[in-house]
């Protein structure tokens, strides 16, 4: 199979790193597959926009809307290359304040970003044995440091690391799985994060924020770099090296 023939599922694709994930494998001549939960309109004109490809709306916590989008995908192009876990979720509580993280912000937040990667990528994973894929899923620095919107929030994305290595050592040699770990990143997420960003610029070695192409180049990349797996990648301007 040749590089352009890849069918590349992006969940949460109408905005920030999703949305310009799945520009950079269009880019490439790749199918893409945008996803979101709620953005139907952004969705659409994405999918409008970029030849041979479509927008499913699910959402990734419903174990039913999986396999919808699932179904959508195999229907349409009767195969998947690469799936990247994108979509996420967090809450902003200061890491002091225990009682504000009560038991269903971390539901809420694990429905998504864990059980709905989780079951998302269990049920991609026939199809991607088949076309001898890979998975990337979306972590964040806080999963190695002990920092990030709030703890729930940070220990999701820890979790998404020991999951990136447990699948990879069960679903090889056919399928390979690594994570990406974002530092901060210039979305509609972190819009209003202006002092994070401050901080950011005055102690990481490159001095900036990153932009969801920064992300994108990097998730591309692990989607053609056939010796790795099980790895997590941190993509954060040098931040944990001075956090
Ligand atoms: N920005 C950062 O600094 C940063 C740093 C580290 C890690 N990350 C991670 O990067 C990923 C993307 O973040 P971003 O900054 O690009 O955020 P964003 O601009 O807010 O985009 C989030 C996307 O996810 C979709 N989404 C949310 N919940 C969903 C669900 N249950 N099912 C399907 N789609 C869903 C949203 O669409 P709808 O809401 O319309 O459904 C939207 O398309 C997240 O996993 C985040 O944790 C971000």
């Amino acid at each position: 199979m040749t590089m352009s023939a890849r069918v590349v599922l992006v969940t949460g694709s109408t905005s920030g790193i999703g949305e310009a994930t799945a520009q950079r494998f269009a880019e490439m001549g790749d199918s893409v597959v945008f996803n979101s939960r709620s953005s139907v309109e952004a969705g659409e004109r994405l999918a409008a926009a970029t030849p041979g490809s479509l927008y499913v709306r699910a959402d990734i916590a419903n174990p039913e809307e999986c396999e919808g989008l699932l179904h959508r995908v195999l229907e349409r192009y009767g195969q998947l290359d690469v799936l990247v876990n994108n979509a996420g979720v967090t809450k902003v509580i200061n890491h002091r304040d225990l009682e504000a993280a009560s038991v269903e912000v971390w539901r809420e937040i694990f429905e998504v970003n864990v059980f709905g990667t989780w079951q998302l990528s269990v049920a991609a994973m026939p199809a991607l044995k088949e076309s001898h894929g890979s998975i990337v899923i979306v972590s964040s620095a806080a999963s190695v440091r002990p920092t990030g919107s709030s703890i729930p929030y940070a220990v999701s994305k820890a979790a998404l690391n020991h999951l990136t290595a447990l699948l990879a050592k069960v679903v090889g040699p056919e399928v390979r799985v690594n994570a990406v770990a974002p530092g901060l990143i210039d979305t509609p997420w972190t819009a209003d994060w202006d002092a994070v960003r401050g901080f950011v610029q005055s102690v990481a070695p490159l001095q900036r924020s990153g932009t969801s192409g920064d992300i994108a180049d990097v998730i591309v990349g692990l989607t053609t770099t056939p010796y790795m797996t099980g790895q997590v990648v941190v993509v954060d301007g040098g931040l944990t090296l001075a956090i």
